[in-house]
């Protein structure tokens, strides 16, 4: 469903600093995916960049054979609308619309009719066990509920990429697993694939496989370590 070929990716400044240095790795429909690596090794470059929000300063990003790279700005944004969804460690909700409006916020920036779009929010709400929480702002809820909102207006688009920019960051342990425990339920029901960017070995146990960064590069890549499915 994706893959990177020798994508580099500089940020030009005073100084020019090299983000990434060369990946290379593919991955197919249906995987769940655990990015790992110190700070600063180029997870969250890498992420934007499968996700279409930004492009590599060489080498490509292929999603279904066309090169994102080469991609306008608009083609880019119709791929981010119709193929990806994000989660954030900060969740990004909209603190003055409630929960229901949240969710289906994507959907009503597609121009998704109102009746069809209150269907597919009531349905991700209760996927995520939320049903009863619409009319609440987001500061009514627990940390652990405001990342299940954010996980409710990524499925609401249906979209097969799933991207997840440490989802547990802000969590504590038990709150975590749950978030963990429902990507994983997610992911065998809808068959979308999903990545993650976590630096928490317990994320990664949740995932089928592990690629290391370190230093912009690969460093492995392969089966979460301890980890039998
Ligand atoms: N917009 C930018 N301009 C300049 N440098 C940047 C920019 N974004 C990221 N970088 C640099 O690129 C490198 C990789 O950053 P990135 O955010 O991908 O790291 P990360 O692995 O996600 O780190 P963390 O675990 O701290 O979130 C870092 O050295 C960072 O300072
Ligand atoms: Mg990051």
């Amino acid at each position: 469903m994706l893959q990177l070929r020798d994508v580099v990716k500089s940020y030009e400044g005073k100084s020019t600093v090299t983000a990434l240095g060369g990946v290379s790795f593919s991955i197919a429909a249906g995987e769940m995916v655990a990015i790992m690596g110190p700070s600063g090794s180029g997870k969250s470059t890498l992420l934007n960049l499968m996700g279409g929000l930004d492009v590599p300063t060489s080498g490509q990003v292929l999603v279904a054979g066309s090169d994102l790279a080469l991609e306008s700005e608009k083609g880019r944004s119709l791929f981010r609308r119709t193929h990806v969804s994000y989660i954030f460690q900060a969740y990004h909700l909209m603190p003055t619309l409630r929960v229901r409006q949240n969710v289906a916020l994507p959907l009503r920036l597609a121009g998704m009719g109102a009746k069809e779009a209150e269907l597919r929010v009531e349905r991700a709400l209760a996927e995520v066990g939320l049903e009863k929480r619409g009319d609440h702002l987001p500061d009514e809820l627990s940390g652990g509920e405001r990342q299940r909102v954010a996980i409710a207006r990524a499925l609401v688009t249906e979209a097969p990429l799933l991207l997840a920019d440490e989802p547990t960051g802000n969590l504590d342990s038990a709150r975590g697993r749950e978030i963990l425990a429902l990507l994983r339920s997610i992911h065998a029901r809808r068959g979308t694939t999903i990545v993650m960017v976590t630096h928490d070995r317990d994320a990664a146990s949740a995932c089928d496989r592990l690629i290391l960064l370190r230093d912009g590069r690969v460093e492995e890549d392969g089966a979460v370590p301890g980890v039998t499915r």
